[in-house]
């Protein structure tokens, strides 16, 4: 059946009648009508939206039937935690509940870390200068609410290009990176009256290079057009980073081998893709109205780009026909012989955005997906394939039937340089697709259908991945995240992290953030986790586990490679496999964590405790073609399913596949003591991020609003649009500050002051969530 849908939709970027005015389809995002938006985004497509609804009900029954002050007012306080930024506006009561007793949790944990370190003799001095550097950094004012807002916030981000510095010469503002470098001595003010020039960033492997070509097959180059006279353009980059610019208080680049002593700015990043030009000159017109000196450097070479009749599935697929023979095809037996003989084949890597019909399309989620695009296919020889997985939401759309209502679709929902790389599909499709009896579910809470989008979003990744064997790894992506540097780099050295890892404690490491500051190197961790493990007194994971009631598949539980075999060196097991599942989140222990869904379990025998499972928050994360493959078959065989963020890690946990969360860089807005990210980010069982105590449950989750990545982050949003040039609310101001308080900065009348230090230049970064860009959408 989706054949045919998929067939219209690969065709479409030739269907005459297409090539309406980019203008018109990318929805000028000024002409919105505004209120909507608000609105939209707490009862539209988000995630939590359905538990808002439930909470709601649950509110307004309570306070009829029990007129009770002191619990409505609770409630409101928990809901205010669950939708986070959006309420707050109107809502200024943090919650108070909640905060208040974490707080004072908090701060007995803290004294006991104090007294402890003063009993270890050795480290004791530089322990105590330590904590007494740190509590300067919290504020003594009275502050209402939870713990974090009495941190002081950090200023080194909105450090510009002006002050620019070599890597060898930078000192972050925060945290402490060793005892040799003291964050908090004043870095040296530093201004350039010359702007620094960017350089073209290629974090691909050196395609020409003697080493490469005598290993794999050579790689031709790849162009956006038809003729083959545009070529994929660079990105550009900085050399150094602004000075006192804070370092990621959780993750690593150095570990993950992505390059930290670079920085972007808005327009070596998305000025080769559209921005800062007209739309006369095929541009987007966007980042006109910021501050630009010294921009044109980014066009030197390429030229301003054209981008007007780009159709982005034509030169994907282009790309990889040129570079065919580099890579296996999805057939086993043909892949068999090809690995005998020849140069090394690899595996071809999708990367599946998710997209539904509604979506308001903005010239920034343009350049977003064109950089995507250009950087993972165009740049990679065809190495990565991007999609969109568009869900129609009217059941009785007739998608796979009829090639006018699929194009009818596309027309009002999708940029027309996108519609080759749609996939569509609606849950009346997932029913056919998934038919019979589910079973009982142990809770429910958002009363959703077994095959809907909120509950069973792996269904129509399952279902596209059997379409699509040509691909041995899937990126499950969404429309809000934006990465500042380059996609080739983050997910390339994501995925050679991941077959690195050894599976020997890797569930374990996995259920904890990293903490760099605090836990050292990853060895440090590695050995710090395996204590932890050992004090718990419980036996580490390795392969498939065992628990009553549960189901084999039908080829059995193989998947454990030959350097996990009995005898051999049990460091080694898994090193140099692939991971079936990588995830940006710490793979928390569900049971009795607090997280909302962590009982949405289906299918299972309710006579025996729920499964054991795990989860990771934000459902962006790489499934392997295996992992998707027995997630298929528990779901149409077994009828076994749980809750989106849970299902995966947890079908990976059962039979024994290897999942790992990379800590990539995630920076904090507050000078939070590093003690106290461990308490609250790993404040779950045996200091793990799950079970009781856990940050993701419902009570603890506004610790995240100050993280560049979590679903309710009011940081993410505000410090995108700064870098981007746009003037913000700061977040500052009495009583701690939080989004949408404080005072307004940066913009082009700050940014080109020439007292100010200029436009911001960020290292790479995930950003989470992203829902407005210019601010135009917003007013
Ligand atoms: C898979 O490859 C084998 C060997 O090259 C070939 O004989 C077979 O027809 C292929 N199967 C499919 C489904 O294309
Ligand atoms: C990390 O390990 C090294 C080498 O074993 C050791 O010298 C160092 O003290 C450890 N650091 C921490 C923070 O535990």
């Amino acid at each position: 059946m989706d054949q045919i849908s998929s067939y219209v939709s690969r065709k479409s970027g030739s269907f005459p009648g297409l090539m309406a005015r980019k203008s018109e389809l990318c929805l000028p995002v000024s002409t919105k009508p505004k209120p909507k938006f608000r609105v939209k985004a707490l009862l539209g497509h988000c995630l939590y939206r359905r538990v808002v609804i439930w909470t709601l009900v649950v509110i307004v029954l309570l306070s009829i039937t029990l007129f009770n002050p002191r619990l409505t007012a609770r409630s409101r306080d928990v809901l205010d935690l669950v939708h986070g930024s959006k309420l707050e506006a109107d809502n200024t009561q943090v919650p108070k509940i909640a905060g208040v007793q974490k707080q004072d949790n908090d701060e007995d944990s803290f004294q006991d870390v104090v007294e402890e370190t003063q009993e270890n003799d050795e480290e004791k001095d530089q322990e105590i200068l330590d904590e007494e550097e740190e509590e300067e950094e919290v504020s003594t004012e009275n502050v209402n609410g939870p713990h974090w807002l009495r941190y002081k916030h950090l200023d080194g981000y909105y450090n510009g290009l002006r002050a620019l510095v070599p890597f060898s010469e930078y000192r972050p503002e925060y945290p402490k990176v060793s005892p040799t470098i003291r964050a908090s001595e004043p870095s040296p003010t530093v201004h350039h009256s010359e702007l620094p020039k960017p350089s073209a960033y290629v974090p691909q492997p050196a395609y020409d290079s003697e080493e490469y070509l005598k290993k794999y097959v050579p790689v031709k180059r790849c162009y956006i057009d038809e003729d083959s006279k545009l070529p994929a353009p660079d990105l550009y980059a900085y050399n150094g980073v602004p000075q006192g610019q804070p370092n990621a208080a959780i993750g690593s680049y150095n570990l993950l081998g992505i390059r930290e002593d670079v920085c972007f700015d808005r327009f070596g990043r998305y000025g080769p893709y559209g921005l800062g030009y007209d739309l006369e000159l095929g541009g987007t017109g966007e980042a006109l109205d910021t501050e630009h000196e010294g921009s044109e450097t980014v066009w030197e070479k390429s030229g301003k780009i054209n981008y007007e009749d780009v159709d982005w599935a034509a030169a994907q697929e282009r790309c990889y026909k040129t570079n065919e023979g580099r890579f296996f095809t999805g057939n086993e037996t043909r892949d068999f012989e090809l690995a005998q003989a020849g140069r090394q084949r690899m595996d071809r890597i999708a990367v599946v955005i998710r997209t539904y019909v509604g979506f308001q399309w903005t010239s920034h989620a343009l350049l977003n997906f064109r950089a995507m695009i250009s950087e993972l296919n165009l740049r990679s020889g065809g190495e990565y394939d991007v999609h969109f997985l568009l869900h129609v939401r009217d059941n009785n759309a007739p998608i796979w039937a009829d090639p006018a209502t699929v194009q009818n679709i596309l027309d009002v929902n999708v940029p027309p340089e996108f519609h080759g790389l749609c996939t569509l599909w609606s849950e009346a499709q997932m029913k056919l697709y998934y038919p019979g009896n589910f079973g009982e579910t142990f809770e429910n809470p958002s009363n959703g259908d077994i095959h809907g989008v909120y509950r069973s979003a792996h269904m129509p990744l399952q279902h596209f991945a059997m379409m699509h064997p040509e691909y041995a790894h899937f990126w499950n992506w969404e429309m809000d995240m934006r990465w500042t540097g380059s996609y080739y780099e983050f997910f390339d050295r994501l995925g050679k992290w991941g077959a690195k890892q050894s599976r020997q404690g890797m569930w374990e490491r996995a259920s904890k953030y990293y903490v760099p500051g605090l836990h050292g190197s990853w060895e440090n961790f590695t050995d710090l986790v395996e204590h932890e493990t050992q004090a718990s007194g419980k036996r580490p994971i390795l392969g498939p586990v065992v628990f009553t009631g549960k189901a084999g598949l039908e080829e059995g539980e193989i998947f454990l490679p030959a350097s996990c075999a009995t005898g051999s060196d049990m460091t080694q097991c898994g090193v140099g496999e692939d991971a079936d599942l990588i995830t940006l989140n710490p793979l928390f222990d569900a049971d009795e964590s607090g997280w909302v869904f962590a009982g949405d379990v289906t299918g299972y025998d309710k006579q025996y405790q729920k499964p054991p499972r795990r989860c990771a928050i934000v459902t962006a994360s790489r499934l392997s073609r295996r992992l998707l493959r027995v997630m298929h078959e528990e779901t149409w065989r077994l009828h076994h399913s749980m809750f989106s963020e849970m299902f995966p890690p947890s079908m990976a946990l059962h039979h024994g596949l290897k999942a790992v969360y990379a800590p990539h860089p995630v920076y904090l807005d507050r000078r939070w003591p590093q003690q106290e990210i461990e308490n609250a980010f790993n404040g779950g069982k045996d200091h793990t991020s799950g079970g009781h105590g856990s940050p993701f449950d419902l009570t603890n989750e506004h610790n995240h609003k100050g993280t560049t990545w979590y679903y309710n982050s009011e940081f993410a949003g505000l410090l995108w649009r700064r870098w981007l040039g746009y003037a913000q609310m700061d977040g500052r101001g009495d009583n701690g500050g939080r989004a949408g308080e404080g005072t307004k900065r940066g913009g082009p009348k700050e940014e080109e002051n020439p007292s100010n230090s200029g436009r911001l230049c960020l290292r790479s970064m995930l950003v989470h969530p992203i829902k407005w860009e210019n601010p135009a959408e917003q007013e």
